[in-house]
């Protein structure tokens, strides 16, 4: 294990997927190993296959960072919109870190995805007000200006008035297998949703990420808002990559503040 190579690991809705990723170029060492997110995802169940990630890598004592489906404040997961209820209210790092011995660190899944997309991806050297949406079973958001993140944004919980009551149920990637869109229908929808953030948030730059960016080639002709939207060069491995930047960045603190103290 190299200085520059930490764990990373992104927890979504359908799958938990991780590898070894080195921080300082923002690339994947190793292939992505996936399982898919166990039924229910109460913290038992995803922290029984988080644990199953660590040991496939055979990862021991450096810090693991991960995204997770949640707005998180001083650790705790504040909402459960795609995973099951019970973690409310729970510490998500400590209850991963009991499982698998390792210190861990966790933000929010499309918050990180941004973070890696900024730092390694099209989002490099831009500056203004820049939106990673991340499309697949929810739409994740990350905002920034001048590169800062403004944490913990819930872009696709935008109410909706109406039989969808938030933008997720509307123009997620799930909502266009269940409704059985044609990518032209879900495209249209999700452009009317783009349209509408871009009225409440005027972004100089939409970044899409998450499953649904790999799709980009069959919805681009209907997004036809002004703000220029692109799909993220990382594509779905923003989140993993992100995550083991965040693991990166923690223990740098670690070490920096034992330094002046000791
Ligand atoms: C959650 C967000 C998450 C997004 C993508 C939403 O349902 O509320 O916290 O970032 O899904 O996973």
């Amino acid at each position: 294990m190299k200085n520059a190579e930490f764990l990373g690991i992104d927890i979504g809705a359908s799958g938990v997927k991780g590898a070894i990723v080195d921080v300082r170029a923002g690339v994947l060492v190793t292939e992505r190993f996936r399982i898919p997110t166990p039924q229910p995802s109460t913290p038992k169940n995803v922290a029984t296959a988080f644990n199953e990630i660590v040991r496939y890598f055979g990862w021991e004592g450096k810090t693991i960072g991960c995204g997770f489906p949640s707005v998180i404040k001083n650790g705790l997961a504040q909402t459960a919109a795609n995973i099951d209820d019970e973690w409310l209210g729970i510490n998500i790092a400590e209850t991963f870190s009991e499982y698998c011995g390792c210190p861990v660190v966790v933000s929010n899944d499309a918050d990180i995805a941004g973070i890696a997309e900024l730092q390694f991806g099209v989002g490099k050297n831009v500056n203004g007000t820049v939106l990673i949406i991340t499309i697949g079973s929810g739409l994740g958001s990350a905002l920034f200006r001048d590169g800062i993140l403004v944490p913990n944004t819930e872009l696709g919980h935008i109410y909706l008035k109406g039989d969808y009551n938030i933008a997720e149920h509307y123009a997620a990637d799930s909502a266009r297998k269940k409704q059985n869109l044609s990518w032209e229908e879900w495209g249209a929808r999700f452009n009317e949703y783009l349209h509408h953030i871009e009225l409440i948030i005027a972004p100089d730059l939409i970044i899409l990420g998450g499953g649904g960016s790999k799709k980009f080639d069959k919805f681009k002709d209907q997004i036809i808002i002004k703000t220029p939207v692109i799909p993220a060069v990382l594509l779905n491995n923003a989140g993993i990559i992100g995550a083991a930047i965040h693991a990166f960045n923690k223990e740098k603190m670690v070490g920096s503040a034992s330094k002046t103290i000791g």
